[in-house]
C-alpha cells in the first residue's frame, strides 16, 4: 500500500471494509462514507484506492464524491461551524456572519484555519427560518446570531473543547 501517501492502516480497514461488502460497485455511496468517515475527508489517493478495490474508472468515483455535498475532499477542522446561507438568513445578514467568522479565526482562503481547529461551512436552509440568521457549530443552534456575537461564539467552542479534554483525562486516571 506503499504508493498511497495516506495511512496505510487506515487503508486497510478501508479495504476490508469494501471486501465485506456483497454488491461492490453498486455500494460506492456507502464506501465513500465510511472511507470519509476514516479519514475525516476523501484524499485524491483514497479515492484511487478505492476505484482500483472496484476495478471502475477513478473518474466514476471522483463524479460521486464531487456530486452530494456530504462528501469533502478539503480535511475538516475539529469543530465545524456551518452557517446557513438560504434565503431568509442570507437576507438578515449570514453573509457578514460568515465574514466575521473567518476573520476571527484567520482562515484566508479555503474554509478550514491553519490549525485544523476549524472549518466553516455553508448548508442551506435548516428549517429554523424563524431564528435567521442560524449557525450550527458542532450539531448546536445558534439563533439570530449577529456579527458581535461570532467572538462569543469562538469562545465557547474552545471552553466546550477544553472541558471535554478535562472530561477525558478524567476518565483515563
Ligand atoms: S434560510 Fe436559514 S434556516 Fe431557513
Amino acid at each position: 500500500m506503499g504508493e498511497y501517501k495516506v495511512d496505510s492502516a487506515k487503508l486497510e480497514k478501508l479495504g476490508s471494509y469494501i471486501e465485506s461488502l456483497e454488491y461492490g460497485e453498486g455500494e460506492l455511496i456507502n464506501i465513500l462514507r465510511e472511507a470519509q468517515e476514516i479519514f475525516g475527508y476523501l484524499p485524491s489517493d483514497v479515492q484511487l484506492f478505492v476505484a482500483r478495490k472496484l476495478g471502475i474508472p477513478a473518474a466514476k468515483v471522483y463524479g460521486v464524491a464531487t456530486f452530494y455535498s456530504y462528501f469533502t475532499m478539503e480535511p475538516r477542522g475539529q469543530h465545524i461551524i456551518s452557517v446557513c446561507l438560504g434565503t431568509a438568513c442570507f437576507v438578515k445578514g449570514a453573509d457578514k456572519i460568515v465574514e466575521e467568522f473567518r476573520k476571527q479565526l484567520n482562515i484566508k482562503e479555503g474554509t478550514t484555519s491553519e490549525d485544523g481547529m476549524y472549518t466553516i461551512d455553508s448548508i442551506r436552509c435548516v428549517g429554523a427560518c424563524g431564528l435567521a440568521p442560524v449557525v450550527i457549530v458542532d450539531g448546536k443552534v445558534h439563533g439570530r446570531v449577529k456579527p458581535d456575537d461570532v467572538a462569543a461564539i469562538i469562545k465557547e467552542i474552545g471552553s466546550e473543547a477544553q472541558g471535554q479534554q478535562m472530561l477525558v483525562k478524567q476518565n483515563a486516571q
